[in-house]
């Protein structure tokens, strides 16, 4: 018998040959805020995964919030993604970019000595990579109501260009305590105007950039990442999380999106939510459910065949397992998690981790 997790889906137009998906990673290795050919060979040796969401792609200078990693507001790095996409394309992958802003979690120091921006000037109990080391994140300054529509058209412009760079399609990053999660709580917002306040209010942002992207390139090539429980990034829980998702999810199902990754507790930690919580967000969308955070292959394949998602996102095993999806179908062992080299660096830990032998 065939595992479902092994059996094609549609994502909206986009087509996996499996349903192991390539979580997106940020690597920090891209110099000059540009992808090249060790981004290429990284993404080509993954090739073998349904899809493959790329690293966290900021949508402008400002979007940014770690040192080297790789944008999509240039024509330069449209020309470079093309490289990327067209070498997992050859190796018949999959591949859609995290489009990203980072909103308070940055550094001064990245942004040219501004203050990050956010929906509140709240200060993030974080830190971030900055080059070489990690430093706290920078107070930020609240958005002016009027600077909003110029944040949407960056993500527009994102959204264009990631077609134009080959993609299939983008994954809006709403989740880990970046710009879109800041708008959502009432933790991160305490916004007085109309993008703050009620459950609707604070929708809003999302909705408008959901619209913005799915209107330039189509729901059918849009997908939106999104962690309701987890408090990366210094997020605190929002005082109702389960309406505040449901709302999302009525604007999502209302857009008709490909796709919705969901990591299920805290990111990269434990599969803490209460009980039905996931299940009950799981039941209301309408669209692919794909989900996220600590799976393994008997877990993934359980969650698939039982309907609990339709496809799942490996995170760490893809860094030490390039052909991870050849090896879970084939149930061999796997190289062990990482440890080493996560975040900076050159092609160690990055592409040298080996397959296995055909
Ligand atoms: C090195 C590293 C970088 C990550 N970068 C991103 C990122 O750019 N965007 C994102 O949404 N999540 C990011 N994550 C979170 C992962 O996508 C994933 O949610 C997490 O690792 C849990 O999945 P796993 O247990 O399969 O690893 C990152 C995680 C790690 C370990």
């Amino acid at each position: 018998m065939t595992e479902t997790l092994f059996t094609p889906l549609k994502a909206g137009a986009i087509e996996l040959k499996n349903r192991i998906v390539m979580a997106p990673l940020t690597r920090n290795r891209a110099k000059n805020d540009t992808p090249g050919p060790l981004q290429a060979e990284y993404y080509a040796q993954r090739a073998g995964a349904g899809l493959i969401v790329t690293e966290g792609t900021p949508i402008s200078p400002t979007a940014k919030g770690y040192a080297d990693t790789p944008g999509i507001w240039s024509d330069d790095q449209v020309r470079h993604w093309q490289d990327v996409t067209k070498a997992v394309h050859d190796k018949g992958g999959r591949i859609v970019t995290q489009i990203w802003h980072v909103g308070r979690v940055s550094h001064e120091s990245l942004l040219g000595g501004q203050a990050p921006v956010a929906p509140s000037a709240i200060i993030a109990q974080s830190r971030t990579f900055v080059g070489g080391e990690f430093k706290p994140t920078s107070e930020p300054r609240a958005l002016e109501e009027s600077e909003i529509a110029g944040i949407l058209e960056d993500y527009r412009v994102a959204a264009r260009n990631a077609i134009r760079a080959g993609f299939d399609g983008v994954e809006i990053h709403a989740a880990n305590g970046y710009l879109i999660d800041q708008f959502l709580r009432d933790t991160t917002n305490r916004r007085t105007d109309g993008y703050g306040g009620t459950i609707a209010n604070r929708v809003r942002f999302l909705r408008e950039v959901v619209e913005a992207v799915a209107g330039e390139i189509g729901a059918d090539r849009t997908g939106i990442r999104i962690s309701p429980w987890s408090k990366a990034n210094d997020v605190g829980l929002d005082s109702d999380t389960p309406a505040l998702f449901a709302a999302v999810i009525d604007v999502l199902n209302e857009a008709g999106l490909a796709f919705v990754h969901v990591v299920e507790g805290q990111t990269g930690g434990p599969r803490d939510w209460p009980e039905g919580g996931i299940e009950a967000l799981r039941a209301r969308f309408k669209g692919v459910w794909i989900a996220n955070n600590g799976y393994d292959r008997d877990s993934a394949i359980r969650a698939v065949d039982s309907g609990a998602a339709d496809a799942v996102a490996f995170g760490k095993l893809y860094i030490s397992n390039p052909d991870l999806a050849e090896r879970l179908a084939a149930d061999l062992p796997l190289n062990p998690l990482p440890v080493q080299g996560l975040y900076g660096g050159g092609a160690e830990f990055y592409t040298d981790y080996p397959a296995r032998a055909a």
